[in-house]
């Protein structure tokens, strides 16, 4: 009873505590209470106002914990740096609810509404970090990483709005959005229980919330740094510079209105057109050639595979503008990372942009349009039906209406598109690219499969392409092709340096810095030499020039996601890979063992792992081996989520491990000593 005295002090209202008391009214309860006990309790109207409002901020403090799937990987319980979007959400009007409204009913309503954010993000995700009142700020990026983490947080965002606006409760709700990306400390676990959460320390969150507080009722506003993450995905409307409270100087701000209808993530990125292409002169010309013969009727597959950023889309961009003067029907298939379980996403896709469905139109006007594309292959009704389905427009009488069970109508939907490129090579030679086929649909692969098979005797160039974990089932067909991209050579990765500096001098070194690092892989290239021009022209006429600006050598914020993608799949074996990024680009298997401290099971199951997943090249056998990171922007990745405190004790460690254990290297290569006694300070 003590609580509810306490509790009714604190409003001002301690002439009610006797009352309470009398009828045992304690805590338990207090979130029960209707507007008619407290009439029965002889509260005044004001005061009933006033109480109810207190209890509601009471429910909305105490909401449903986040619950992680179990499938989820959990939160660490080490602090790190990372990049992580940030988008924080809130209910509109919330406090004029609360004076309005019974208080179970409210609870009921900020319940629904903290429901259905859970739900969406979860679908994109993103991670509920925290509930606050009827505000929940959510992760992008943490504590699983994904390329696209900018991407699915504005993706989110859209559809929260459009979610609680569809909510079936007693009022209804809108909801405001802000997203903002950038470096944070994610924290040690706080506090117990349901109670734990993770302290995230940065500017990024309170940026996410202030953007939040600026925006109209049902719209998204991302900050500068997000939108940078997000090329032309989006259609955004420019909300000019804004003052937020605890941000220094004015911030740009945007908003995010809905998906754009770009071809793909590559057009998405290279709006304002692209770069010269260096070498590939090889696989350029295996592209022509299969495309005369293709032509010729005698249809051709080219499986074209190589690592992220390697050149893949770059290389059919530059096939396409080769033959942009002959006449021919091209066809693109964009598979997308967040609906790799999304029926036929790829197929519908590129229907929607062939027939150039707007997001005003009507289904009517959609229905028109489809049928104007389907008339040039001369799609028989029952097809058009089927087609109409797929895109989930309704029958409005037009086509006959189909009596068919959920398989067969998967089943003719597969022929009605092989039927259609069939009927479209007899036009004019196609040219399909399926782009991303390792982020492909079950549903879409088994189309794609048929027309593989179709192909062999029409006027039909396919281009597959795909990173290296994907294993088409359709290699070793005899009118198949794999093409798999190599890194480029330094000579090349100069001319691409060269390209995106343009008439803008880089000191030498500097550049040798970015060759070295980057690997060959071109975007890489692109990115950390963005990213240094950037840093230069910001330390701007106080840096002297050519020398060499640390922060400008860190990893790019465009690469971050990616990179660290690769590293959070790791589970366990992240851990090495930061002892390892500690120690250097290349260490041994004793080395580590040293300064690692763990069993040699536990070692060996790590660095497979790290083997497996293409990061580290092994030579020699364990513990003889040594090993050595694949890509230096994925060391620096790993060694950039390290704390200074922690990574200051790694370096103290290595050091003392050389100075005792591994005289030979203390004598022969003293420079690697010093470099980690300095960092160790
Ligand atoms: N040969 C090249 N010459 C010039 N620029 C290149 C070359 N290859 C790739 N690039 C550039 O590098 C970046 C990455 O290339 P691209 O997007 O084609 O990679 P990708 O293999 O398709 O990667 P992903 O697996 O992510 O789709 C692009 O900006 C592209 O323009
Ligand atoms: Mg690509």
């Amino acid at each position: 009873m003590q609580q509810i005295a306490d509790w009714l002090e604190k409003l001002g209202m301690s002439e009610y505590a006797e009352r309470f008391a009398e009828s045992d009214i304690d805590t338990s309860v207090l979130r029960d209470l209707t507007d008619q006990d407290l009439k029965e309790l002889g509260v005044s109207l004001g005061h009933r106002r006033k109480m109810l409002r207190a209890i509601a901020e009471l429910v909305g403090a105490a909401p449903p914990s986040p619950q992680p799937a179990l499938t989820e990987p959990k939160p660490q319980d080490t602090a790190e740096r990372r990049q992580v979007t940030v988008m924080f959400s809130d209910l509109v009007g919330s406090t004029a609810l609360s004076a309005r409204m019974d208080p179970e009913d409210l609870r009921e309503v900020i319940a629904a509404y903290q429901k259905c954010v859970d739900k969406t993000v979860r679908r994109f995700g993103g991670y509920v970090a925290k509930y606050m009142g009827d505000g929940v700020l959510v992760y992008f990026g943490y504590p699983q990483a994904h390329e696209d983490d900018a991407e699915r947080a504005a993706r989110a965002g859209l559809e929260l709005v459009a979610a609680v606006g569809d909510l079936k409760t007693q009022a209804a709700l809108q909801t405001r959005v802000g997203i903002a990306t950038g470096l944070v400390v994610v924290g040690d676990l706080i506090g117990s229980g349901a109670a734990q959460e993770q302290a995230v320390v940065g500017e990024t969150p309170n940026l996410a919330a202030r953007l939040q507080g600026t925006a109209e009722p049902n719209t998204v506003v991302i900050a500068e740094s997000t939108r940078k993450l997000l090329g032309n995905l989006f259609e955004f409307e420019n909300l000019g510079a804004k003052d937020l409270k605890g941000v220094a100087g004015p911030v740009r701000a945007w908003a995010a209105l809905r998906p754009s209808s770009v071809e793909g993530r590559f057009e998405a990125m290279h709006a304002s057109g692209l770069t010269e292409l260096i070498g590939r002169e090889e696989e350029l010309d295996l592209l022509l050639r299969r495309w005369s013969k293709a032509k010729t009727g005698e249809g051709q597959v080219v499986l074209l595979s190589g690592e992220p950023g390697i050149g893949k889309s770059r290389l059919t961009a530059a096939l396409m503008e080769r033959l942009a003067t002959e006449p021919h029907t091209r066809l693109r298939y964009f598979c997308s990372p967040q609906h790799t379980d999304s029926a036929l996403y790829p197929i519908i896709g590129q229907m929607q942009r062939a027939a150039g469905f707007a997001h005003e139109d009507t289904a009517q006007t959609k229905l028109n349009k489809l049928d104007a594309v389907l008339a040039q292959g001369f799609t028989p009704p029952q097809d058009a039906a089927l087609f109409a389905e797929m895109l989930s427009l309704p029958n409005d009488g037009r086509y006959p209406t189909l009596e068919l069970t959920p398989r067969q109508r998967r089943q003719k939907t597969l022929e009605a598109l092989t039927a259609q490129m069939e009927a479209l090579s007899r036009q004019k030679p196609v040219l399909m690219i399926f782009e991303d086929a390792h982020w492909a649909d079950p549903t879409s692969l088994e189309a794609f499969g048929r027309a593989v098979d179709r192909i062999r005797t029409l006027g039909v160039f396919l281009i597959v392409t795909y990173r290296p974990e994907f294993e088409p089932p359709w290699i070793g067909r005899p009118h198949a092709t794999a093409l798999i991209l190599n890194r480029l050579d330094e000579r090349e990765i100069a001319a691409i340096i060269d390209g995106v500096t343009g008439n803008k001098l880089l000191s030498p070194s500097l550049r040798q810095d970015i060759i070295e690092r980057t690997d060959g892989v071109p975007l890489f290239v692109e990115e950390m030499t963005k990213a240094v021009l950037e840093a230069d022209s910001e330390s701007g006429a106080r840096q002297a020039a050519g020398a060499v600006p640390f922060a400008a050598l860190a990893v790019p914020a465009s690469l971050h996601a990616s990179l660290m993608a690769r590293l959070d799949r790791l589970g366990p074996a992240r851990e090495v890979a930061q002892i390892g990024a500690a120690i250097g680009r290349e260490f041994s298997h004793a080395l580590l063992k040293a300064v690692a401290g763990k069993s040699e099971a536990e070692l060996a199951a790590s660095l497979d792992r790290l083997v497996a997943a293409g990061l580290l090249f092994r030579q020699g056998v364990p513990p003889h081996a040594t090993y050595l990171f694949k890509h230096a922007l994925v060391q620096d990745a790993a060694y950039g989520t390290l704390l200074r405190e922690p990574r200051r004790a790694l370096h103290a460690r290595i050091a003392e491990t050389m100075e005792s254990q591994f005289t030979g290297i203390a004598e022969n290569q003293p420079e690697l000593l010093a470099r980690h006694c300095n960092e160790a300070g």
